[in-house]
């Protein structure tokens, strides 16, 4: 496939940035949109020019390091996958592809596709936790009985990788889905209860610190997680608060 190529490059989080042209060759179908970025990079190494700067680490869906925004949408055209995971098969010869950083407040620019997530860890470091005695007499996990459907929306809920692609695809800049999912992880397991009410309480309070904005109910974020979290976690965080609020 041969592509045309239309990239945001931002020298730095105090330079203005802008959209640049350019064109790839001999992209293969079975190719990674990175694998076709690192094609392209490589074209500008070769011709002295800067590599465009992208996060990326575990290339196979699970750090949510790879957040970009493709043709308008946060991880590109597929469903349910990271931009590291969205195969060039899902693009015509011939296409041209936007491709921006994710744009909020919250996440500056640090350069071209790159941004400042921190705001992410900041709220983990709320209350995204819970503490345990690991002196060496910790109790055995399995001596906790916890419910299938306890067990299985938990799990659902801490598959959130804080790619922030719900962020990045809200009208309203939320990170509802990123906090409802970690405060969820939590909040239907016993060992998270001890903390439950002020973790939740934390957590929101610094989501609201770091910028991040309200939710609405439009479902966006729920349609372009690569990991599928469900508005239920909001929800559930919304119950939670009401509930520690009282
Ligand atoms: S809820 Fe989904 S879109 Fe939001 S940070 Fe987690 S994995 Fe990414
Ligand atoms: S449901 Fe809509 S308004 Fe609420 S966080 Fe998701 S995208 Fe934003
Ligand atoms: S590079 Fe880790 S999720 Fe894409």
């Amino acid at each position: 496939m041969n592509l045309t190529l239309k990239i945001w490059r931002q020298k730095d989080s105090s330079s203005k940035g802008q959209m640049v042209d350019y064109k790839v060759t001999d992209i293969s179908e079975h190719m990674s949109f990175l694998e076709m970025i690192d094609v392209l990079n490589e074209g500008l190494v070769s011709k002295g020019e800067e590599p465009v700067a992208f996060d990326h680490d575990c290339r196979e869906g699970i750090c949510g390091m790879c957040s970009m925004y493709i043709n308008g949408e946060a991880h590109g055209p597929d469903r349910g996958v990271t931009t590291c995971q969205l195969h060039m098969r899902m693009f015509n010869d011939g296409d041209t592809i936007t491709i921006e950083p994710f744009r909020d407040a919250a996440f500056p620019v640090i350069k071209d596709l790159v941004v400042d997530r921190s705001a992410f860890d900041r709220i983990q470091h709320a209350g995204g936790y819970i503490s345990v005695n690991t002196s060496g007499n910790t109790q055995d996990a399995n001596a906790t009985p916890i419910s299938k459907h306890a067990a299985d929306t938990a799990m659902d809920a801490a598959t959130c990788i804080c790619c922030g692609a719900c962020v990045a695809t809200c009208k309203n800049s939320s990170a509802m889905l990123f906090v409802g999912a970690k405060v969820s992880q939590y909040a239907l397991l016993p060992q998270g209860q001890v903390e439950a009410a002020d973790r939740v309480k934390n957590m929101v309070a610094k989501m609201d610190l770091e910028g991040f904005g309200n939710c609405t109910n439009t479902g966006a974020c729920e349609v372009e997680c690569p990991k599928g979290i469900s508005l239920d976690n909001i929800a559930r965080m919304n119950r939670e608060l009401m509930k520690a609020s009282i």
